[in-house]
């Protein structure tokens, strides 16, 4: 996977400094709703401690958001100019646009404002309109993108699909094409369930409508030259992304992170990762979706656009994406390790790159209870310790291939590896026959070559 082309790329370069909360649209998704706030404009001093704080940091792009920050026009002026001569190289500006007309725009240029993220949130005057819940939006937004792209500012869209829109999204970008040539990026957002939106969740789309939208829409960007990005917050890889992980924040973060023992992508105390992500073989570079997807459903209408393949089965070491005791290459996401008898320290282990364990455990090993011994119970146990608190993307995953004849044994064994975190187990021999019996016994574990569970 390559790097991303720009510093900008990363949210992780960009300090945002909310101006004002106060706002002249009344989107009825808006994820920092004005009403939240109980002092709208935080004062001077506030602003300024922030931008101290920023410059601090050293980081590369401020970014300046509000609510609407074009609303405050001395002091957004000001701010950029402070920032710039300050030594801050890329100062952007997240607006709706309907206040900038030419003269706004080139003093925003002259301030030193390099580029624009606005919300043009529909190519269809009337979805733009209901969606910024301002009724005339549509046109004020569109003359404010000329007008900055006429000083040279560069302008990144934000369209933020919701159901209204999402089956407009390849239409969406044949627009820009044709009415904003001078517009070379989008990032294609999608509601969030967050702020008004969180009450009102008919504007979430529909992940499976939106996956054949984004494909297509992916398709138009490639034929007009244009840069779509699925950005930070955006949407899981399976929602038409699956085979462009290099537009993807998260996916291209979760690489560059590498295999250090921490929380991977960090929406995690917002998104996680559900059912079809238990076998996906893209779980490593995928903060997975909202709480709020899951919760209409345990498989939120999503499936994984590629299953993994443990590595006692046949082609394993050659399936996408994964390999299977070797080095990691670049774009390989599921780095598989075999652990033999005897049970290797798991200290050295740990520190090694990979993202599941394979053991291949005999019935012969367990004792009449079906109890492993107890230096694989210790050991299990610590392993399951280790990944306490680490993000879905970078827990470690152990995964139990076990030879067993009785069923008995095997429901015992089946529900100490629940207990004890391990990911899932496959059966085989002759207790392989029970496999349905035993999933109702003990739900959640237990693997099959061809749906992922029993
Ligand atoms: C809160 S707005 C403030 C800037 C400006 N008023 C605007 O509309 O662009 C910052 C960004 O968040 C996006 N946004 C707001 N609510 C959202 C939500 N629920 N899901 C995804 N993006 C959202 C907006 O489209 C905008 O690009
Ligand atoms: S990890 Fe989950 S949400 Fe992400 S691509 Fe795989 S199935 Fe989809």
């Amino acid at each position: 996977m390559n790097t991303p082309a720009s510093s900008e790329r990363s949210h992780q370069t960009k300090g945002l400094l909310r101006l004002t909360m106060a706002c002249n649209e009344r989107c009825p998704f808006c994820n920092v709703p004005v009403e939240d706030y109980p002092r709208p404009t935080p004062p001077d001093e506030e602003i300024e401690a922030q931008l101290q704080a920023f410059l601090d940091s050293g980081q590369q792009t401020m970014t300046i958001s509000g609510g609407e920050p074009t609303l405050l026009r001395r002091k957004l002026l000001a701010l950029i100019a402070r920032a710039r001569q300050a030594g801050v190289p890329f100062v952007e500006l997240q607006t709706n646009a309907i206040l900038i007309d030419p003269a706004y725009a080139a003093e925003l240029a002259e301030a030193g404002l390099t580029s624009a993220f606005v919300s043009l949130l529909s190519h269809r005057a009337d979805h733009h309109d209901t969606l910024a819940g301002l009724p005339g939006a549509y046109p004020r937004c569109l003359a404010g993108i000329d007008a900055l792209l006429a000083v040279g500012v560069r302008v990144t869209l934000n369209p933020v699909i919701a159901r209204l829109s999402q089956e407009g999204v390849a239409a969406y970008i044949d627009f820009v094409a044709e009415r904003l040539p001078g517009v070379r990026s989008v990032s294609l957002s999608a509601v969030q369930p967050h702020g008004r939106a969180a009450a009102n969740p008919e504007l979430l789309p529909d992940y499976p409508r939106l996956s054949a939208s984004v494909r297509l829409a992916r398709a138009r960007a490639r034929a007009h030259g244009i840069e779509l990005l699925n950005p930070y917050c955006g949407l899981p890889l399976c929602v038409g992304w699956e085979d462009g992980l290099d537009s993807c924040v998260e996916a291209v973060e979760a690489e560059l992170g590498g295999w250090q023992e921490r929380p991977g992508i960090e929406n995690a105390g917002d998104k996680r990762q559900g059912d079809p992500c238990r076998g996906c073989a893209l779980r490593t570079r995928c903060g997975g979706a909202w709480h709020a997807v899951w919760d209409q459903g345990p498989d939120g209408g999503l499936s994984a656009p590629l299953r993994v393949r443990p590595p006692w089965l046949e082609g394993a070491a050659a399936w996408p994406g994964q390999c299977v005791d070797r080095a990691p290459e670049a774009g390989e996401w599921t780095v598989w390790r075999r652990c033999p008898a005897p049970l290797e320290p798991l200290d050295a282990l740990w520190a090694g790159p990979w993202t599941d364990l394979a053991i291949e455990l005999e019935g012969a090993s367990l004792d009449p209870q079906g109890r492993p011994d107890r230096a694989l119970l210790s050991w299990m146990r610590r392993l399951d310790r280790a990944n306490q608190g680490l993000g879905d993307t970078r827990r470690r995953r152990l995964w139990l291939r076990l030879s067993e004849d009785s069923p008995v044994r095997a429901a015992r064994v089946l529900s100490l590896c629940r207990a004890l975190g391990v990911h899932a187990v496959q059966l085989v021999g002759p207790v392989a026959d029970h496999g349905r019996a035993l999933a109702a016994l003990v739900p959640g574990i237990l693997w099959s070559e061809d749906s992922g569970d029993a």
